[in-house]
């Protein structure tokens, strides 16, 4: 059934959000040492330009840092393991100081009695660093104010009140984090804040842990409890407390998770990316059963004069798919808008339109920012998200949780599929309620989603051609992609995820657009990826791909098995099984998913984590 949360948050002040690291946590009887590493590996995904650990033992709190990968850290502990059972973990993705070792989490006090783990950045820290007098700084981060400020307070308190601590130097901080406290003087305690950045308890028998992303938590609970802005945490191994910053504690129950542990495994794969894209048919399986029934219960405004959806990324390509999926059956005039663009300036919110945020992590900076916009200006918000618990589902006054389950690889696969596959359910339900849709073909088309997953499959029967085309043409030319209508947005989402993995120039444009300048740069040279399965425009795509055959461009299509028209104008042809053309852009955005994996693995890229990228951009 689609989970309908009413709005239960408040939006938090609109600061930069830049969490693009990784926190684990943990307190309780095992080595706390394979927890940590077993976490950060989960996380890696999120930053990784190096991590570190803290574990507290009886020579008090012993830390190993390394620069690089998470397996460099591995090495060195492989030489130097730590025994403990309380500690806390980082994988970083740097803001402030180059990537290095002093540079890297945990950051100490200067009697090196209190760490620090922290995610985002803490605006005022040079005016910090500059009061903290006679502190001994050993790295160029913001984070290390963190661990002179808290040893500062605790001395304040006598070394007794290492809560009051935390709490007493947040006061002084301003920005965004999410931060783990650990202090020697207490054994079997992790303090931990969040401001403006995730950070979740997981909730063990005897055991108790922290991070920033559940994915870290879920082979050992899956009873998490999120923690929400301005809160501080206490967690010893009999169970947490939650304080607001006065210390007054808040009750809360935690959630149940229901995603597998194993999702966060490669399963036999060589990528996540690739076990991603196999496991669509499952995932849009997941989105159909019960979807009908469930989107019923979507409490949604009486007036809707106007939609507005707003997204970044592979998430504002889905938000062109349901563009074009509710203005064609809901008769009503869609905005769809990039974030980024959407939080300053005159925006179009305002009572009367429904406002669409989809976001897979329901933690995208720019996202929340027009969210709050939008809530700001009277509108309504609607999230799709995948992430039950995130700062969206809980900010948005409904959510639709996708049922991608956990996503691994920095490029979206089958967030995307799922995305779009809650869009158009959204459209037909809304064709439907208003009466635009007729009942039959409202009927019509739930049929048609309900033989999608069995589609699904046959794309990726067969993906021979997919990978002679991923060898042919990897060897640096450009790549234009291009689409209309359902699949403009499949050629933009192509070219991201050519990007993205291989670094090969690609772009998306409209194909009935070529014709006003890209046409320029058409020669022997570029290869065209045209998306043109049968549907209304089909033959105008035809005419577009004649218009780059003719200037000597090579063309790859995406079109419907039997399609003669398209195939007579391609150098290669990748099938997709015949469907209403509203589902085409889930069935025509799977093989170009593979061209760009396959291109990337043949060019030797690193797949999961390509450079410069972070799985969840909490960063404005
Ligand atoms: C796409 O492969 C990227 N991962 C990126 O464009 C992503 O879709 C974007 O950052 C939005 O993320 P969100 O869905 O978590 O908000």
């Amino acid at each position: 059934m689609y989970s309908i949360t009413p709005f239960a948050g408040r939006a938090g002040d609109d600061k930069i959000h830049p969490l693009m690291c990784g926190i684990v946590g943990y307190v309780g009887p095992r080595p706390a040492l394979g927890v940590l590493l077993d976490g950060l590996k989960r996380l890696e995904y999120r930053g990784y330009d190096s991590s570190g650990v803290v574990v507290l033992n009886g020579k008090g709190l012993q830390v190993e840092r390394a620069p690089g990968k998470l397996s460099a850290l591995a090495e060195r502990l492989k030489t130097r393991p730590l025994g403990g059972s309380t500690g806390l973990g980082h994988t970083r993705w740097a803001t402030h100081g180059g990537v290095n070792e002093a540079n890297a989490h945990p950051h100490r006090s200067c009697d090196g009695r209190i760490a620090v783990v922290h995610n985002g950045i803490v605006e005022n820290y040079q005016e910090l660093r500059a009061e903290l007098k006679g502190h001994a700084f050993t790295s160029a981060t913001d984070t290390e104010v963190l661990a002179h400020l808290i040893e500062h307070a605790y001395a304040r308190t006598g070394g007794k009140h290492p809560l009051k601590a935390v709490t007493a130097a947040l006061e002084r901080v301003r920005g965004s984090f999410a931060l783990g406290v650990i202090f020697a003087d207490h054994e079997d305690l992790l303090l931990a804040a969040r401001v403006n950045c995730p950070l979740v308890l997981g909730l063990g028998e005897g055991e108790n842990f922290l991070a920033s992303d559940l994915s870290a938590l879920l082979k050992y609970t899956r009873r998490i409890l999120p923690l929400e802005e301005n809160e501080v945490a206490k967690i010893d191994p009999s169970g947490v407390q939650i304080f607001d910053r006065e210390l007054g504690k808040i009750r809360r129950k935690p959630m149940k998770v229901a995603w597998k542990a194993e999702t966060a495994l490669k399963g036999g794969y060589p990528h996540f990316m690739l076990k991603e894209i196999h496991e669509q048919q499952q995932t849009i399986a997941a989105e159909i059963s019960g979807r009908d029934a469930a989107l019923d219960d979507v409490r949604l405004p009486r007036r809707i004069d106007r939609v507005v959806i707003v997204a970044c990324g592979t998430a504002w390509h889905a938000g062109l798919v349901g563009k074009v999926a509710i203005e064609e059956t809901a008769r009503l005039p869609v905005e769809v808008g990039t974030a980024s663009e959407l939080r300053y300036g005159d925006h179009p919110f305002g009572p009367g339109v429904l406002t669409i945020a989809v976001s897979q992590s329901g933690e995208t900076a720019d996202t929340l920012a027009a969210v709050r916009n939008a809530r700001e200006a009277g509108s309504k918000v609607l999230a799709i998200t995948n992430v039950k618990g995130s700062t969206l589902a809980r900010e948005a006054d409904q959510v639709l949780f996708m049922r991608a389950g956990l996503e691994m690889g920095v490029a979206a696969t089958k967030t995307y599929t799922s995305q779009v596959m809650n869009l158009l359910f959204l459209a037909a339900h809304l064709g439907h309620r208003r009466g635009t849709l007729p009942a039959a073909r409202f009927q019509a088309l739930l049929g048609e989603a309900r033989r999608l997953p069995g589609l699904v499959e046959r794309v990726l029967e067969d993906t021979a051609e997919i990978r002679k085309c991923a060898r042919k043409f990897s060897r640096g030319y450009d790549f234009m992609y291009i689409g209309r209508r359902y699949n403009l947005a499949t050629a933009f989402e192509g070219a991201l995820k050519m990007k993205e993995i291989s670094y090969l120039h690609a772009e998306g444009y409209g194909a009935g657009e070529m014709k006003h300048g890209p046409l320029a740069l058409v020669d022997d040279k570029m290869t065209c990826v045209a998306i043109a399965p049968a549907g209304r425009v089909t033959e105008k795509m035809v005419s577009n791909i004649q218009e780059i055959r003719a200037r000597r461009g090579r063309i790859i299509s995406v079109a419907t098995k039997g399609d003669r028209s398209v195939r007579s104008v391609s150098d290669h042809v990748f099938e997709i099984p015949a469907c209403e053309e509203m589902f085409s852009p889930v069935l025509a955005a799977i093989p170009l998913q593979l061209l760009a994996y396959y291109t990337a693995t043949a060019l030797g890229r690193d797949v999961d984590q390509p450079r410069n990228l972070a799985k969840s951009v909490t960063v404005e």
